[in-house]
Formats: structure tokens, C-alpha cells, sequence
């Protein structure tokens, strides 16, 4: 496959076409970074990337870890099977073969971008770029000019935390780089953060037979969910053995041969407790990558919080450069990302793109069960003192949940109460990640919940209970 893209991609360490001071190569746009950054409409584009292609999403993140998330999945519904009438006896869990799975899915959805950039004729830049005045990126020796944009999209990368002992050191202290290509699990590992990563490499790992222990600094595990959803979440994982400890501050750890202790607070201070484990794996955030990268240079600022700033159109503090994705402020989420990409592709190129909803960016986290949302949780509708109502439906009353034996969760949807607006959705349960785009396409339309009641959901399905929530908000639920 690369042999056969020889005639686009160009690395490093090939003799530059003119070298020094001189351009080697001029293109309407460049963008720094291969992660979910856009096609550019008719320009003539290049992509300069230091590894493959597809970036975190693709190599070590979404994509793989959605592919071990279906291994556990599967492990987990092996172990039910009997009460389906399906006895399996024996059931082996390997992690290395469900690792290998996942490295293929990845590197086939890598090959696939590698094949589009192809299909539209984008240059691929092998090497590391850094950012030059005047629209220009240096990759090695090779300076390349953009006449019309360059688009940071350099994305963000695991952090540790070692002022407490917890760097990553990639045997006992790991992160989801890492966990994504062990050949064996740890008997325990304690998981440090309960956001987005911690949660499904919780559910991953459970699924394995580690003995897994979840540590949450907040007082809630996915803390930024509606708090019902938390609930749901923190109980599910409980009844299936990982121990959840919320409003948990770990302050000190001790790496031993192989094995960490934790020294952990919970309850302000009062309690103290300690917790070891084969291996830690980080999970408390990301940073983003903005260091080395000639920002300074280019007179390109960052904000308070280290993002690259930028304007409603993308564009940073120097005319000309465009920051996407992680680097460009939160949420760190490949669609985000995606959407960004694309705006930013039709900016340049003389469009006038529907401008982006930050609000209506849904969040999907692809743990059993799978949590998804969109707009306000009801916390925020109290803090902002609105005049809403929730209506809920439960999985347990959904004839499809109870077919397949699906029934955690719910959904619950927060309407405005004078003008029917969508305030907020929150699904917990099987499917949840598509469900959910039900309520985006309201949301980002602005259907009211009264529009929403009016589509007609299929029966029997896990949808219906968008249908039951929206009644529920009206006062009307009728299968409860
Ligand atoms: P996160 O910021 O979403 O969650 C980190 C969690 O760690 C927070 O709940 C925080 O309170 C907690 N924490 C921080 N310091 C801690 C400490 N010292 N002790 C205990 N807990 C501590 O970050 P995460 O999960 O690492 O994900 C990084 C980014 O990648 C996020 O923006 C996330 O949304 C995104 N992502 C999205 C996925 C998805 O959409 N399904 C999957 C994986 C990541």
C-alpha cells in the first residue's frame, strides 16, 4: 500500500527538491497533523504527519478500543448465555488475541484514510512539521509553503501525573497507549480517572478477569454525565465487581518491582485508605500538543488552560493559521475534531459554513452500559435556574431491552417547560451511541419535544423509549 503511494508521500529523510531557504514544495493548505482533519474542498492540499496516518483515533483510541470494547462485550454475554438457551462451556478470555483483533481493525481504518488522501490527491508529508512565519511548515530539511492556510491539528497525548509519583513508565505505571497493546493482563490494576478512558478500559479489562479498581477524584464516576447516569453507571459496575471509589484524591504512590501502592483520601481528607495493584493506568486527562511546534514564533497565542486560541472561525492570533481539534479547546472528541476540519476546509476555501454548536457536540462514552448525551444534565438546568421538566423512561419497561435482556438504563429527557425546547438528553443503555443522534438531529434543528413525540417510533425497539421520554416530559407516558 505505501509502496504503491510512493508518487504522494513525501518523508523526511527523501533529498528535498531545493533545500535551505528555499520552498520545496507550494500548496493552498497545509495541515500539521494526519488525526480527523478534513478533505479541502478544490485546493490543492498537503498533510504532514510523523507516524500513521488516522492519528489517536484511529491507532490508540476510538477505533481500537471501540474493537476491545466489543471482545469484552462478548465475554461478558458468554457468560450469560445459558439463561438464552446457548450453553458454552469453558469460556477462555485472551487478551493478546483480542489485542491483535483491535491492532488489524486499526490498521485497516489507517490504510483507509491513506487510501483517501489517494482518492483526493492530498500530499502526504512523512516527518515532524514546525510552524514558520509567512504560512510556511518545515519538515526536516524541507521548508513548504502554503499560499492561502495552515491548519494546526497536532491533537493531544496521554499525561501522567508525576508530582505524586505516577509517571508513566510503561510497565507498572501505564496509559491507554499502552494498555492497547499488552499481550496479557495484570491480575489487578487500579485505573486513576473515571472520564471517558477510565471507564471503558474499566469495563475492558473487568471483562478479562482483572480485578479492577476505579479511582474518581470527583464525587461522581463520569462526572461531566447527568448525575442519574453516574448512578446507573457506578451501580452496574459494582454489581459486575470493579470497585468504584469516587471523591477519592490519591496522594502518594509507591512503585515497587511489580506492583504500585496507592495512598488514597476520600471523604475530604477524613478517610484513609491504600490500594495495590500490578499495574496503574492513568486515565486523568490529556495535554495537548502545542510544545515545539513554532507557535511562539508565528505569533500564534495559547489560552489560559494551554489551547491553542481561536476565533469563531478557527482561526488563531496570526491570519492564516487555523487550530482544529484537541489543540483548538475542548470537548477532545474525534467528531469535534471532524466537524472543525471541515468548517475550517470551507472558511478557506470562500465558503460560509453553518456554524458549529458547541453545545450540540454529543458525548458517547462506549462502556456496557453505553452512556450517551447531548446539551444541559439536570444540575446545569438548577444552577441555571431554568424552567424545565424531566421525563424518563427506564430500558426495564422497553419490550426490544427486555427481548434481549438489555434492561440498565434509561433515558430522560429535559424539557423547557414554556417553550418545549430540548434542554438536555441523557440515554443509558445498550445502543445508547446511536440512539442519541435521534436527539441531536432535534437539538441541532431545534424540534421541540412536542416534534420529537410526533416521529414515529418503530416497535419494538430501544428508540421507543425516546419516544416514552418525550411523553413523559408532556405529562403523557403511556407504557409506565
Ligand atoms: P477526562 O478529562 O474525560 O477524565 C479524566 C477524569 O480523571 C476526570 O473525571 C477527573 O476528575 C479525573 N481525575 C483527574 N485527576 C485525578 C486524580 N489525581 N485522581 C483521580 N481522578 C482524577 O479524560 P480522559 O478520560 O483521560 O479522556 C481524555 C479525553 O479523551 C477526554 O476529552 C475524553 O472525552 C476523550 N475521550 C473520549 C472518548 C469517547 O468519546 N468515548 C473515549 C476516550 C477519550
Amino acid at each position: 500500500m505505501v509502496g504503491s503511494l510512493r508518487s504522494t508521500i513525501r518523508r523526511s529523510d527523501d533529498p528535498p527538491i531545493r533545500q535551505g531557504e528555499f520552498v520545496a514544495n507550494s500548496f493552498d493548505v497545509i495541515v500539521l497533523g494526519g488525526g480527523p482533519a478534513g478533505y479541502i474542498l478544490g485546493l490543492s492540499t498537503a498533510v504532514v504527519e510523523q507516524d500513521k496516518l488516522g492519528g489517536v483515533c484511529v491507532n490508540i483510541g476510538c477505533i481500537p478500543t471501540k474493537a476491545l470494547l466489543h471482545s469484552a462485550y462478548i465475554a461478558s454475554i458468554l457468560k450469560e448465555s445459558k439463561e438464552f438457551g446457548v450453553e458454552v462451556s469453558n469460556i477462555k478470555t485472551d487478551y493478546g488475541v483480542a489485542m491483535k483483533r483491535s491492532r488489524r481493525v486499526s490498521d485497516q481504518n489507517s490504510k483507509g484514510v491513506e487510501f483517501l488522501m489517494k482518492k483526493h490527491k492530498i500530499t502526504v508529508i512523512k516527518g515532524t512539521g514546525v510552524v514558520q512565519p509567512g504560512k510556511k511548515v518545515k519538515v526536516g530539511s524541507d521548508v513548504h509553503e502554503a499560499k492561502k492556510a495552515v491548519v494546526i491539528a497536532t491533537g493531544s497525548r496521554v499525561k501522567g501525573i508525576p508530582q505524586i509519583g505516577l509517571e508513566i513508565n510503561k510497565t507498572t505505571v501505564i496509559s491507554s497507549d499502552e494498555a492497547l497493546l499488552l499481550e496479557r493482563v495484570p491480575d489487578t490494576l487500579a485505573i486513576i480517572g473515571a472520564g471517558a478512558v477510565g471507564m471503558e478500559f474499566a469495563d475492558i479489562f473487568q471483562a478479562f478477569g482483572v480485578k479492577v479498581t476505579l479511582i474518581e477524584a470527583l464525587p461522581r464516576i463520569l462526572p461531566i454525565e447527568d448525575a442519574e447516569s453516574s448512578d446507573v453507571l457506578a451501580k452496574s459496575y459494582r454489581k459486575r465487581g470493579i470497585d468504584v471509589i469516587a471523591g477519592a484524591k490519591v496522594t502518594k504512590a509507591t512503585l515497587g518491582k511489580d506492583k504500585v501502592t496507592l495512598d488514597i483520601e476520600t471523604g475530604g481528607g477524613g478517610e484513609k485508605k491504600q490500594v495495590t495493584a500490578g499495574a496503574v493506568l492513568m486515565a486523568a486527562g490529556r495535554a495537548v500538543n502545542t510544545e515545539n511546534i513554532g507557535l511562539k514564533e508565528c505569533g500564534i497565542q495559547l489560552t489560559d488552560r494551554g489551547f491553542i486560541k481561536v476565533d469563531k472561525n478557527l482561526q488563531t492570533t496570526a491570519p492564516g493559521y487555523y487550530a482544529i481539534g484537541d489543540v483548538a479547546g475542548p470537548p477532545m472528541l474525534a467528531h469535534k475534531g471532524f466537524r472543525e476540519g471541515a468548517v475550517v476546509a470551507e472558511i478557506i476555501a470562500g465558503q460560509k459554513p453553518h456554524p458549529i454548536k458547541y453545545d450540540n457536540v454529543p458525548s458517547v462514552t462506549y462502556c456496557h452500559p453505553e452512556v450517551a448525551s447531548i446539551g444541559l444534565t439536570e444540575d446545569q438546568c438548577k444552577e441555571k435556574k431554568l424552567d424545565y421538566v424531566a421525563g424518563k423512561f427506564p430500558f426495564s419497561a422497553n419490550g426490544r431491552a427486555r427481548g434481549t435482556g438489555e434492561t440498565e438504563g434509561f433515558v430522560k429527557i429535559l424539557r423547557d417547560k414554556k417553550y418545549g425546547e430540548i434542554l438536555g438528553a441523557h440515554i443509558v443503555g445498550a445502543h445508547a451511541s446511536e440512539m442519541i443522534h435521534e436527539l441531536a438531529v432535534a437539538r441541532e434543528n431545534e424540534y421541540t419535544v412536542e416534534e420529537v413525540d410526533l416521529a414515529i417510533h418503530a416497535h419494538p425497539t430501544m428508540s421507543e423509549a425516546v419516544g416514552e421520554a418525550a411523553l413523559d416530559s408532556l405529562g403523557r407516558v403511556l407504557h409506565i
